[in-house]
């Protein structure tokens, strides 16, 4: 199974694959960097390499790395213009295999460890920390990275937790108390008073990139070897016991303080909104800086769809909660997160089996892991197409009965990050959910009373189908 091991490869093919654009003349890491992004974002153009930056001669920015499905289809080795649903059925069956445990290699091997600076040379304005929008708090350097923990019971945690530069030696970020590693930070390190481990990973390889910020059932350090074929190359940390990808191209190594926070934000965020007021956040003090030479820092530039934030999370959310619900033996045909939601609707394909089947996905998918990303479920019959936006929103606007196909679940687990919530309601991560119940009841007579759906597909016999699509052409149409 043919996969990137670092970000140089997978920029060497998508150069390759003309999705690449080598910007040569100086780039200001003060905006216009970020604005770049944005623009390939909004466009869908080619990823940006940005060679000259501005006051950091020897470092790159490689922006949107995963802002499309194209690039998804690549990074999973299959071809660029794969269909959704078929890089659904490789990511599944990826990830449904046995996990695969990381192997650890010497550091005389690893390229992350090429240039080490430690104690007083530590500084994080040596590297080229991006501001990203207008109006941010601060420069983010960490946007398209992951925070590596270890929980003592549970074990290695990979997270994707923004930080943006304090100071010299200090970064700032939310971590909220529903993630894994604010399950570990909040319920273990603080209430003890202990400092704990940390290391931020920047420009990851893709797939390890795409594990740390998938719902992952398992370690993440297994289940990006799931997606790889082939475990995950680690080192050791310099000043602490975690281990980092060897091939990553920038390494923060320090501690997470458990007595103090630090004002962060705001940040544009992921829903395409500025949403978080400035306040007190978690704060990690950074001991130790490892690099490639002439490293790469990954951009992401969160804003209005799509990013690969939104791309990434919505896949992976979409099809997580498909296992969770196969699992539990609910006749579902399939299930997608549109992207431009941004990770909020999840459309879920079922055999309208039996009565209250949407009520118990509904439950099933809010009450999860997965829950506080999303508040809106929209279940259909296996006649929509889940991935066709224009098949399911004519689904929501025929058969959900605006009284009681609709259910408003008042209370559940949110973000603080709703841009429809009050200040009030997002500090405490409120999270109001509603079902949109699309399925005609089967209590209605299925010949008189269940509405007939009019389409080429089911309104006309077979042989007619046949003959009209044989003639197409003889007609003059030219596609169909
Ligand atoms: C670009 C990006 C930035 C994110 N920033 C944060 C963040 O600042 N705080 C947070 O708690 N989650 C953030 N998330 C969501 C987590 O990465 C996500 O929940 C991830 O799966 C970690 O899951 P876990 O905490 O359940 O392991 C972000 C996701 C992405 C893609």
């Amino acid at each position: 199974m043919k996969y990137f091991k670092d970000n140089r490869e997978y920029i060497a093919a998508l150069e390759a694959a003309g999705d690449l654009v080598r910007i040569r003349q100086e780039v200001d890491w003060d905006m216009e960097a970020g604005a770049i992004v944005r623009k390939v974002c909004e466009e869908k153009a080619p990823s940006p390499l940005m060679e000259n930056i501005k006051d950091y001669p020897g470092h790159s920015y490689f922006g949107a790395p995963l802002a499309t499905y194209q690039r998804l289809a690549m990074v999973l080795g299959l071809d660029r213009d794969t269909p959704v649903p078929k890089i659904a059925e490789e990511y599944l069956r990826r990830t449904s295999s046995a996990p695969v445990k990381p192997r650890v290699i010497d550091k005389s091997q690893a390229p992350c460890k090429e240039n080490i600076l430690l104690g007083e040379d530590v500084d994080l304005f040596k590297l080229p920390a991006p501001m990203v929008h207008d109006g941010d708090g601060g420069r983010y350097l960490c946007t398209w990275h992951f925070v590596v923990s270890d929980d003592p019971d549970v074990g290695v945690n990979w997270g994707m937790y923004r930080q943006m530069v304090y100071d010299s030696k200090t970064m700032t970020g939310p971590v909220f108390p529903f993630s894994d590693m604010g399950k570990t930070l909040y319920g273990k390190y603080i209430p003890k008073g202990l400092p704990m481990p940390f290391a931020t990973v920047i420009g990851p390889d893709p797939l390890s990139a795409i594990a740390s910020c998938a719902p992952s059932p398992i370690p993440e350090t297994e289940f990006a070897g799931q997606l790889m074929g082939e475990p995950v190359e680690l080192v050791k940390c310099e000043t602490c016991d975690l281990y980092v990808p060897a091939h990553a191209e920038i390494i923060i190594e320090g501690e997470v303080l458990p007595d103090v926070k630090l004002e962060e934000c705001p940040f544009g965020e992921y829903t395409g909104y500025r949403t978080s007021p400035r306040d007190l956040r978690t704060v990690y003090r950074v001991k130790c800086i490892t690099y490639r030479n002439n490293p790469i820092t990954t951009i992401s530039n969160m804003g209005v769809p799509t990013d690969e934030g939104q791309l990434l999370r919505s896949f992976s959310l979409g099809l997580e909660l498909e296992k969770l619900l196969r699992s539990q033996g609910i006749p579902i045909t399939g299930v997608y997160m549109v992207p431009e939601s941004t990770h909020h609707v999840m459309v879920v394909g079922v055999k309208n089996a039996y009565t209250g089947i949407a009520q118990q996905v509904a439950s099933l998918a809010f009450g999860s892991k997965l829950g506080p990303w999303f508040h809106m479920v929209v279940v259909v019959d296996d006649s929509v197409n889940i991935y066709n936006y224009a098949e399911v929103l004519h689904a929501v606007t025929t058969r959900c009965h605006p009284v009681k196909g609709i259910t408003v679940y008042e209370q559940g687990v949110g973000t603080p990050l709703y841009p429809f919530l009050s200040a009030e309601e997002r500090k405490w991560s409120k999270g109001p959910k509603v079902l949109f119940d699309c399925l005609f009841p089967l209590d209605w007579d299925s010949n008189s009373e269940t509405p007939r759906l009019v389409s080429f597909k089911t309104v006309y016999p077979r042989e007619i189908q046949e003959k009209v699509l044989g003639n197409w052409e003889a007609y003059g149409y030219k596609n169909r």
